[in-house]
């Protein structure tokens, strides 16, 4: 569904991302986890468009469209949950979702129909449509934000954190929702910083580490690698590792 390689990207002069490459299969859970500041946040921003990268491709549906601005990268299948809450907290739940179908001019009844499908999966839409976004718990605020990304029945949905806040009772729903979004045929590219909970609701996972992919496999094999612990709480890592020794020689 998603094929990236090379993807170099960074802000100003510097590189965050130094050659990512990156698999996401059709109707899985692909998970991306590492430690804080590896890259996880760029690497979702740089296939949505939001950031350019500087080398390297981003195949969707087989059309490669790396440095595509964001609409296009919208209307091709990519919908995006950003990291922060991007909800308006002034506007309803109502409003906050139908804005998610502003990029394209549908009729009102066919967004009120998706909208009230959607309701099926986050029932918040229909017991709480006009209450302002603001008055919602983190849990809630989540179900909003992924109704909003489903209002364009994207292809690919990219989940940056989704149990990022939230209290331990929370991470059921979100697991049930991301798992209600693949039942419905949507491919899940997500990054959790919960990495016992990403694992096991991935079905493919790549572990990055400082800009540069350690690991990658099925997320099973991947919570089980002696190496993990390592990776994320210092110690060698195997990127680092790999270009010290390549600078020696
Ligand atoms: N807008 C920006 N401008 C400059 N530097 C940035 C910007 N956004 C992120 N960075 C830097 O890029 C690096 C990688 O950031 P990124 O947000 O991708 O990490 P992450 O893996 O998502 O981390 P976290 O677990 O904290 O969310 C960090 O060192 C960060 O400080
Ligand atoms: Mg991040």
């Amino acid at each position: 569904m998603i094929e990236i390689k090379g993807l170099v990207a960074g802000y100003g002069g510097l590189d965050i991302l130094r050659g990512v490459d990156l698999s996401v299969e059709r109707g899985g859970i692909t998970c991306v986890v590492g430690p804080n500041g590896a890259g996880k946040s760029t690497v979702l921003k740089t296939i949505s468009g939001v950031l350019r990268p500087k080398a390297g491709s981003v195949t969707i549906d087989g059309t490669d469209l790396a440095g595509q601005d964001p609409d296009v990268i919208l209307r091709a299948g990519v919908a995006q949950v950003p990291q922060r809450n991007g909800l308006f907290a002034k506007l309803t739940v109502r409003q906050n979702v139908l804005m998610g179908a502003y990029v394209i001019r549908k009729r009102r009844r066919h967004l009120e129909e998706r909208y009230d499908a959607l309701a099926q999966t986050f029932p918040i839409l229909a017991s709480r449509p006009g209450v302002p976004a603001g008055a919602l718990s983190g849990g809630q605020r989540r179900m909003v934000e992924f109704a909003r990304a489903l209002m364009l029945e994207p292809k690919v949905v990219l989940l940056d954190e989704p149990t990022l806040g939230l209290d331990p009772a929370s991470l059921t729903v979100i697991g049930d929702s991301v798992r209600a979004m693949t039942d419905a045929g949507t491919t899940i590219l997500m990054v959790e910083q919960n990495v016992r909970f990403g694992l096991s609701l991935a079905t493919q996972a790549t572990v990055l580490t400082a800009g540069t992919v350690a690991l990658h496999g099925p997320a099973g094999a991947i919570a089980a690698h002696p190496h993990m612990m390592e990776l994320f709480f210092g110690g060698a890592r195997p990127g680092e590792a790999h270009s010290a020794e390549a600078g020696a020689r």
